[in-house]
């Protein structure tokens, strides 16, 4: 099998915001605690943070990080979480059934940022709460001083305000499981009123309006409607959520999973724009695809026990990723990029043990997971600009998309150095691309990486933590401004040229 493709240099999606490198950390099974904090741990530093796990992050390359939730934000005392340590109540979070000791908030989550070079992304919570909570939180975060809650930061020993620009209204309020969740009708209302007193303080937040929690939702579509037709003026993005997994052995629908991404962007962008429309706006809402990844839920649900036991930061949706996973993420990642023109920002969900491309060892090591490799390196190789190529190549056949292109792929590129990320989604075949890449005026392939296997489910584990990772793509060759390359059969690849 043979695919073509081609590249003009001016069909350019938009320039690379570095925040659709995000990730999401939330205070959910051991994320937090036993993952980015374990303070007795070799590596922990004078706040409890482990460093091994820092230099991951490092390594993966997240940009903004959102927190504290997810759906723990919905019951969220952001009080609670400041001040000293000794002082902080223990409470229960109703969302993951467990206890929060608040050891770990605000303050130190924020230097926890810049040991890792990211930037918060804060959720407020509309569940339980509202607006006075939403600005007391940002006026202790972002106020300089000389206010009553700004002069309780600098006491708690932060001087300079965190500086946060972008905060999420709330957090999957579509949803039933959601504590205080709400209709479209009446979230759209609180949304609007929270928003816009947020930015008489500050007219300068960029506000993220809950979307739906999937596509699958039976309210997706009327309720970004909904909700907007309330809170248009008052927001900038509205956020879109979606998780993936393989069903009933039918690997070749999930290899396309980006498909159901492709059209979740489409509808989400039409209901936006409809509403912007008919409110003669001018402007153009964003979407913040602020959580995605795989996340094998049926098996959760199925394998949920009745747990009357609070515990503390006990193991929670503790996925085991594939090659095929890492695939399937790969090809997620490009999907976001196409359509970066709209989709502005984006979180992996989550970034430590919890659904997560790294996982830890209470007292022991860090480790990548598969989907580590396709997300740390589409996000230190792309560059400059989103060009959107051409493809042209076959398709096979799947039960839940009909008809697949077998080759997917986007291009990066600031004029010096390029790249090209590809997935070859069939499961049989090795694809031989020829890459015209003239216009990019690339005379050298500098790398060429590829995340494959013979064995397709083949993960990393404690046991066996280098099972997976980065390997050489052989035979790449750059001849008279082409690039021709063969992808192994289900397989994430990226190319960097200069
Ligand atoms: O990321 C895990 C959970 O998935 C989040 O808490 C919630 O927002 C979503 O349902």
């Amino acid at each position: 099998t043979k695919a073509r493709i081609s590249i003009d240099r001016e069909a350019v999606v938009a320039p690379i915001d570095r925040r659709i490198f995000g990730s999401f950390v939330e205070h959910l099974g051991r994320c937090v605690y036993d993952g980015i904090y374990e303070p007795g741990h070799p590596t922990a530093n004078e706040d409890g943070f482990r460093l091994d796990v820092v230099e991951l992050v490092r390594e993966l390359g997240s940009s903004t990080i959102r927190y504290p939730g997810g759906n723990f934000v919905s019951g969220f005392r952001w009080e609670d979480s400041v001040g000293p340590r000794d002082q902080r109540p223990v409470r229960r979070d109703l969302a993951w059934h467990s206890i929060e000791t608040n050891q770990v908030g605000v303050d130190e989550f924020a230097r926890w940022l810049k040991l890792t070079g990211s930037e918060l992304m804060m959720a407020v919570n509309l569940g339980t709460r509202g607006i006075e909570a939403a600005l007391d939180l940002l006026e202790y975060c972002n106020h300089p001083s000389g206010t009553a809650l700004s002069d309780q930061r600098i006491a708690n020993g932060t001087v300079e305000p965190h500086d946060i620009k972008m905060w999420c209204l709330g957090n999957e309020m579509d949803g039933p499981w959601q504590t205080g969740y709400m209709t479209a009708e009446d979230y759209g209302k609180i949304a609007a009123r929270t928003a816009q007193a947020m930015k008489a303080a500050d007219k300068t937040l960029e506000l993220v309006v809950c979307g739906s929690s999937s596509s699958s939702m039976p309210t997706f579509g009327d309720w970004e409607r909904t909700v907007l037709e309330q809170a248009y003026e008052h927001v900038d993005f509205i956020s879109c959520h979606a998780y993936y997994q393989e069903r009933g052995g039918d690997l070749a629908s999930y290899l396309a999973s980006s498909l159901d991404m492709q059209y979740f962007i489409e509808t989400v962008v039409a209901t936006a724009d409809h509403v912007g429309n008919k409110l003669k706006s001018s402007k153009k809402i964003k979407l913040s695809f602020d959580e995605w990844n795989i996340w094998y839920l049926d098996e959760h649900r199925e394998s949920e026990e009745v747990n009357d036991e609070w515990r503390i930061a006990p193991r929670q949706l503790e996925d085991v990723y594939s090659v095929a996973d890492a695939v399937v993420l790969g090809n997620l990642l490009i999907t976001l990029l196409k359509n970066h023109d709209r989709v502005a920002s984006a979180s992996l969900a989550q970034l430590v043990n919890v659904i997560a491309p790294i996982m830890t060892e209470p007292g022991g090591d860090a480790w990548r997971q598969t989907t580590f490799f396709p997300f740390s390196v589409t996000s230190r190789l792309a560059k400059g600009e989103i060009v959107k190529p051409r493809i042209d190549v076959g398709t096979y056949e799947t039960a839940v998309y009909g008809a697949a292109p077998l080759v997917d792929s986007v291009v990066t590129t600031d004029g010096s150095n390029s790249a090209v990320f590809l997935v070859n989604r069939s499961q049989t075949e090795s694809i031989e691309v020829q890459i015209a890449v003239s216009e990019l005026g690339a005379t050298s392939i500098d790398e060429a990486v590829t995340v494959w296997d013979d064995d397709v489910y083949a993960k990393n584990t404690l046991a066996d933590q280098n099972r997976v990772g980065l390997k050489q793509l052989e035979g790449a060759a750059l001849a008279d401004g082409v690039v021709t390359v063969t992808l192994p059969p289900v397989s994430w690849s990226a190319l960097a040229l200069s």
